[in-house]
């Protein structure tokens, strides 16, 4: 089997977008186009991924690291002259080289998979990923000959109005033979509408010294789609968010309503887990088995146990372990660890807080940069007095304790295990274990004095 070798073009500035950040980076599905691209290609048996840099090339190599090789493109002259900039990684090599658009997020690694198996079966110098759309406006067009071979591909912007009524397109994904595409690159003129040097010349150049140039029609035209403006993002968008939902639920999971519901591309989901609508899971985040997730429900890079319970909330880099139930409105920002079996309930809000086996925070309120134990109850809106208008502090209740409805828990404050605080309390001295607090004002009743009072008379009928 021959070696394969890939370039993933992605120097254009995208000017279609009228967006400040290049266009590769605009995320589908919570990570960027080119992303896409090079995660497709690193599930398939690729030796050697260049990706071609320019307008934002620091940003793309933060976002990409160093899975990849950069070669950059100081000027943007044309697709070809972008291939051209990758020729010292290719050089001298053998094998097949996949040439992909950094714009194409929605192709599959089965349908690059079946177009290198085409390839290589039919021996070409180059194969064209091909699709025909029912509305071809902006693609490259492929030109046949009456035998109904290929024979160029001829720009839009190029083309007769005969050849613009051609549906079949150039998808922007193409297999070389890589040494046959370096001698065709050097071959490329920028005599055409935009002066530009297009990697597209290189199949007519080919085809014209003789060599054999197929096309490979995808399966699934859509996935072939290229995004240049912000509608074709939310087309690619729509289109990829389905495609997520059908695999998570071919997986076992139940969605409710796909339409309404938003899973990133990388988030994991356990079987037997019920996502109901509304619910947006982001970035790296994980769902075990047996979850019900939603309504309503906001998860940024959160990792959640099996049997877990999560309505109406938003939560943030946190975990949570099995069994525990969440909301509804409950937030639970960075940094929160929330144990087996905890209940965070209703406008609960968490912030770089461990909450303990067991534990339940149930209503009205706030616990920040806290390490609660095993099995306490931290009454109705208790609040952690976290901060002194300069520096955060921490907040300790031990295993077992009751904090009573009110309290307020001035850290840097330990309070012991098995401890009681009363109601209403303002604590700022450590509670040892075993003992009750109590830090508010004793209750004084004046009897009778409540008639002293000026009040407004009720009329009695
Ligand atoms: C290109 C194809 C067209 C095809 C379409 C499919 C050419 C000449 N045309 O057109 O046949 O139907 O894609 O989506 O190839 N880029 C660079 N450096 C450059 C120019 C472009 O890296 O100098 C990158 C862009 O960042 C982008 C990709 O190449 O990721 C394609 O460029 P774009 O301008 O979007 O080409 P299209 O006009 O869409
Ligand atoms: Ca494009």
């Amino acid at each position: 089997m021959s070696k394969i070798h890939a370039v993933v073009l992605a120097a254009g500035q995208g000017t279609r977008m009228k967006s400040k950040l290049y266009k590769v980076l605009h995320p589908v599905c919570g990570k960027p186009m080119v992303q896409h691209v090079v995660d497709t290609l690193d599930a398939m048996r690729v030796e050697d991924v260049v990706v071609v840099v320019g307008h934002g090339a620091d940003a793309v190599r933060a976002a990409l690291g160093d899975r990849v090789a950069y070669a950059l493109q100081q000027e943007q002259l044309g697709t070809a002259h972008a291939v051209q900039q990758a020729v010292p990684f290719l050089q001298g090599k053998q094998g097949t080289t996949f040439i992909l658009y950094g714009d194409v997020p929605l192709l599959s690694s089965e349908t690059l998979t079946a177009l290198l198996q085409y390839h290589e079966q039919q021996q070409a110098a180059a194969t064209v990923l091909t699709a025909k759309l029912p509305d071809p406006t902006g693609y490259g067009r492929m030109i046949r000959n009456e035998a109904g071979e290929v024979m160029r591909i001829v720009e839009h912007k190029d083309a007769s109005p005969e050849e613009r009524a051609i549906r079949e397109i150039n998808t922007g994904i193409y297999c070389f033979d890589n040494q046959k595409l370096l001698k065709s690159l050097s071959q490329v003129k920028n005599d055409n509408a935009q002066g530009e040097y297009y990697v597209t010349d290189c199949v007519g150049i080919l085809r014209e010294a003789g060599e054999k140039v197929v096309a490979y029609e995808a399966v699934d035209p859509e996935e072939t789609m290229g995004v240049n403006d912000r509608v074709q993002l939310s087309e690619a968008e729509a289109y990829m968010r389905r495609r997520i939902a059908v695999r998570h639920m071919k997986n076992g999971v139940t969605i409710i309503d796909p339409a309404s519901t938003y899973i990133d591309a990388d988030v994991t989901i356990g079987q037997d887990t019920v996502i109901l609508p509304g619910t947006h899971l982001r970035g790296r985040t994980s769902i075990g088995a047996d979850c019900v997730i939603g309504p309503q429900a906001n998860l940024t890079d959160v990792q959640v146990g099996d049997g877990v319970e999560i309505s109406y909330s938003v939560l943030t880099e946190s975990q949570v372990a099995d069994k525990a139930t969440i909301g509804p409105f409950a937030y639970v920002r960075p940094g929160s660890e929330i144990g087996t079996h905890v209940k965070i309930g209703d406008f609960v809000e968490l912030k770089n807080a461990k909450i303990g086996k067991g534990t339940k925070v149930p209503h009205l309120s706030y616990v920040g940069d806290a390490e609660i134990g095993e099995g306490v109850n931290i009454g109705c809106g208790t609040i952690t007095v976290n901060y002194d208008g300069a520096v955060k502090h921490k907040t300790i209740v031990g295993d077992g304790s009751f904090i009573g409805c009110n309290t307020n828990l001035v850290a840097p404050v330990t309070v012991g295990r098995n401890a009681y605080v009363a109601a209403g309390s303002t604590i700022n001295q450590n509670v040892p274990d075993d003992a009750l607090a109590i830090a508010r004002e004793r209750q004084v009743n004046k009897l009778g004095y409540a008639n002293k009072l000026p009040r407004k008379q009720v009329k009695k009928d």
